[in-house]
Parts: structure tokens; C-alpha cells; sequence
């Protein structure tokens, strides 16, 4: 292996976490902290109150240089660990040694200690390294909380084969720590080398409200994660990135320059003076097709006949863009219930978007408000049907596509 420096270039001046739970593999993490350390990076440690049994914190904190977070509040002044400001903190959340404990707790949520709370505020990327033994790592429950936390978008750094602590050999011991900081160091390599480095994209999400009266609107079921999704991937692979966002509650990504707007109208104007001197955009709002033709100025009293509101259609922002695109990146996205392929390759057309993510609200596990979905890509070239992934790793193959297309174009 060649030195830190030289192997993991990408990891200088990267703050990385380093969860370490009770297994025997903890030694490990010690070369690990050591590994990131002289390559650059800035470490905190955090600890499960049984890893301090495998573990010294002291040998971790001289080899972190910092103090080791074990427990909710310092018992000796009360000072609180705040694991949300951890999560914040970190550019990455490396878990080495994970046990099939833990993976099951990250799996269901469990909250018991310091280093789980801190999981479940990380907004940050994370990875796991199992340890265990052959059997318990080969069982399904471990299998499937495997596959859920994979889906979840948590990187696995796979464990190697050899002899195990229990005297057996198999599956299941630790990745060596350069393997660990080799794939950490991939990590953000692919987000420094990009090809959307400097480029400026727009990305739109959420859904749209049209307003009927003071009280009432007509809107959609779009959270927004998707878009939030894309335009955090985008810029943390280096692009320079709007978001026009409609109504949602989500915190606006790292890096991101965010724009709210309200009705289709507003999204319309923003979009397009954000497009003028883009290299692309990525359209995924739940933009509403049509709005009222008139706004009530005063609250629509009830009677007791039918209420018929006129509607009127809106522009369509997509298809805008697309004819003045040029050599422009355009992604759309189409959400079916029916003919799904057919609707999205009209799409394609209609609004000259260089793909389509399509989503079926058919799809378990797609859709609305959950952190997964289930697209398939379709271009002029043909379809790709993706598996269950989180919305995180969603935006990172379509992040991926874009790279392809500005590597073409
Ligand atoms: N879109 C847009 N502006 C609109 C409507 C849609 O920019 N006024 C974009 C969406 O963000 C998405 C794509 O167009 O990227 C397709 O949206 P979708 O709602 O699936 O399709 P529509 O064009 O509205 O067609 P339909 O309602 O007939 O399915």
C-alpha cells in the first residue's frame, strides 16, 4: 500500500466520523483512525458504550486527537453530545467495526446510544463495516437488514473471507482499513473529479400551490425529496446549483442556492430566468396542469348547491425549456399510473428531454413522501429499469447519467 497521502488524496480536509461498536474487530479501528488521519482528514470518534471493552477511548482519542463521544451527556458536568450536530458535522459516517446488533438497530431505528442517535441524524453519507461470524453474517435477518440499509443508500464495505475470532473461517471478517479508507476515499473522489464541477444547473421540486381564495389552494402530494435529493448530489459533486422549490419541509442541501416559489406561474418565471445562463436542468416538481382562472379575493362562501370552479391551464415549464434546450442538459421526470412506458417516451418527445426518470405510483415502495422509489431511465436509446433504491441513490445514478451526457456533449 502507498502512503496515506498519495492513496487517499480525496479524504484531505474531509471530517469523517468514526463509529466503533463491540467487536473484536475494534483494534482495527484504530489503524483505520490512523489510516484517515495521515491522510488528512479531520476524525471524531464516537463509541458504543460496549466497544470501550475491545477499545481503549484513549488510544482512540490520542490517534483521533480528539475526545471520544461515548455517552448522551458527560456525566461529570452534564454537558450534552448532541448527536444532531455531529451528524451536521461529518461528511461522512464510517461505522467499523458493525455489528449485526447495530446494523439490525440502523435497520428499525433503534435509538439506545449515542452512536445509533447520531446515525439517525446523519444527513451525511454513510458506511458500515460488518464484523461477525460466518453464520451470523450469512443469516437472513443480517442478509435482509443488509439489503434494506443498501437500499437505503449505506454504502457496505463487504467483509473479507479468513479465519474468524471464533476459531471458524469464513465470511466475516472485517475489511482490512485500508480497504475501508480506500472506498471512503471513492467516495468523495467521484465528487471532485466530476464533470459537473463548475457547471450551473437547475433543479425544480415539490409541488406547486394554486391558490382558489385567501383559504384554499389546489396542490399535489409531492414532499420534494426526489428534487432535494438531485440538487444536494449535484453540487456535492461541484455543480453550482438552483433549486426552484414549491411547498415542502425540507432543509435546503449543502451548497445549494434555493428559490421558493409558490404557484405553477411563479415556478414558470423563476425556472426560466435560472435556465438563461444554465448548463441544464432537472425537472422534477409536481407542477400543477391547471389553476384557477380566478383568484377570489375574499374567503368563497358555502351554499347549498354544487361549487364549479374554472380552471385554466398552465404553462408548461418543461416543455419551455426544451425548446430553447440547444446542447443543454434537460432530465424530466414522468409519474404514471398507467401505460407507464408509452406516457414517459411521449414525454421524451413532446418536451426534448435528453431521458426520462419514469416513477409508477403501481411500484411498491415509489412515489410519494418515502425515502425510496423504484424509476426506470428511458431515452431515445432505450429503457433502464432500476431496482427498490433510496432516493439518495436515485440521484445519484441520474447525477451519473448527466456526468455521461456532458462527457458527450
Ligand atoms: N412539468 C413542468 N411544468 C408543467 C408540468 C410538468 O415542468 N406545467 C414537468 C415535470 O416537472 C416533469 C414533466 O414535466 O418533469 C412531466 O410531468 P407530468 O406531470 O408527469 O406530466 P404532464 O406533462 O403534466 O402530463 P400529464 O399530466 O398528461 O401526465
Amino acid at each position: 500500500m502507498q502512503s496515506g497521502q498519495v492513496a487517499y488524496r480525496a479524504l484531505e480536509g474531509r471530517r469523517i466520523l468514526l463509529g466503533v461498536t463491540g467487536s473484536i474487530a475494534a483494534y482495527k479501528a484504530a489503524a483505520l483512525c490512523r489510516l484517515l488521519k495521515t491522510a488528512g482528514a479531520e476524525v471524531r470518534v464516537v463509541m458504543t458504550p460496549l466497544a470501550k471493552q475491545f477499545i481503549t477511548p484513549l488510544t482512540m482519542a490520542t490517534l483521533s486527537k480528539n475526545p471520544i463521544l461515548v455517552e448522551f451527556f458527560d456525566p461529570e458536568n452534564g454537558a450534552w453530545n448532541s448527536h444532531v450536530s455531529l451528524g451536521e458535522w461529518a461528511d461522512c459516517y464510517v461505522i467499523a467495526p458493525a455489528t449485526a446488533n447495530t446494523l439490525a438497530k440502523m435497520r428499525t431505528g433503534v435509538a439506545d446510544n449515542l452512536l445509533l442517535t447520531t446515525y439517525l441524524s446523519a444527513r451525511c453519507p454513510v458506511a458500515v463495516a460488518p464484523a461477525m461470524d460466518l453464520d451470523m453474517y450469512a443469516h437472513p435477518a443480517t442478509q435482509e437488514n443488509l439489503r434494506e440499509l443498501t437500499a437505503r443508500g449505506v454504502k457496505i464495505v463487504e467483509p473479507g473471507e479468513g479465519e474468524l475470532a471464533s476459531g471458524l473461517t469464513g465470511k466475516g471478517r472485517m475489511a482490512e482499513p485500508e480497504e475501508i479508507a480506500a472506498s471512503l476515499n471513492a467516495l468523495f473522489a467521484a465528487r471532485t473529479d466530476s464533470p459537473l464541477r463548475g457547471r450551473r444547473f437547475v433543479v425544480t421540486a415539490g409541488a406547486t400551490i394554486e391558490a382558489i381564495d385567501p383559504v384554499r389552494f389546489i396542490s399535489n402530494h409531492s414532499t420534494g425529496k426526489m428534487g432535494y435529493a438531485i440538487a444536494g448530489e449535484l453540487a456535492r459533486r461541484g455543480a453550482e446549483v438552483v433549486l426552484v422549490s414549491g411547498r415542502t419541509s425540507l432543509p435546503t442541501p449543502a451548497g445549494v442556492e434555493r428559490r421558493d416559489v409558490l404557484s405553477a406561474d411563479e415556478m414558470f418565471h423563476a425556472t426560466v430566468e435560472a435556465f438563461a445562463d444554465a448548463d441544464g436542468a432537472v425537472m422534477c416538481a409536481a407542477v400543477a396542469d391547471y389553476t384557477p382562472a380566478e383568484v377570489a379575493t375574499t374567503k368563497i362562501k358555502k351554499n347549498d348547491g354544487e361549487l364549479t370552479l374554472a380552471l385554466r391551464r398552465t404553462r408548461d415549464i418543461a416543455a419551455h425549456l426544451g425548446t430553447q434546450k440547444g446542447r443543454r442538459v434537460l432530465v424530466g421526470f414522468a409519474l404514471e399510473t398507467d401505460h407507464e412506458a408509452d406516457n414517459a417516451e411521449a414525454k421524451l418527445t413532446k418536451k426534448n428531454f435528453d431521458f426520462v426518470v419514469l416513477n409508477s405510483l403501481r411500484d411498491p415502495g415509489a412515489g410519494f413522501g418515502g425515502d425510496t422509489n423504484k424509476v426506470t431511465f428511458i431515452d431515445r436509446r432505450g429503457r433502464e429499469e432500476l431496482p427498490l433504491l433510496s432516493k439518495t441513490e436515485v440521484a445519484a445514478r441520474i447525477a451519473g447519467r448527466i456526468e455521461s451526457l456532458l462527457t458527450k456533449n
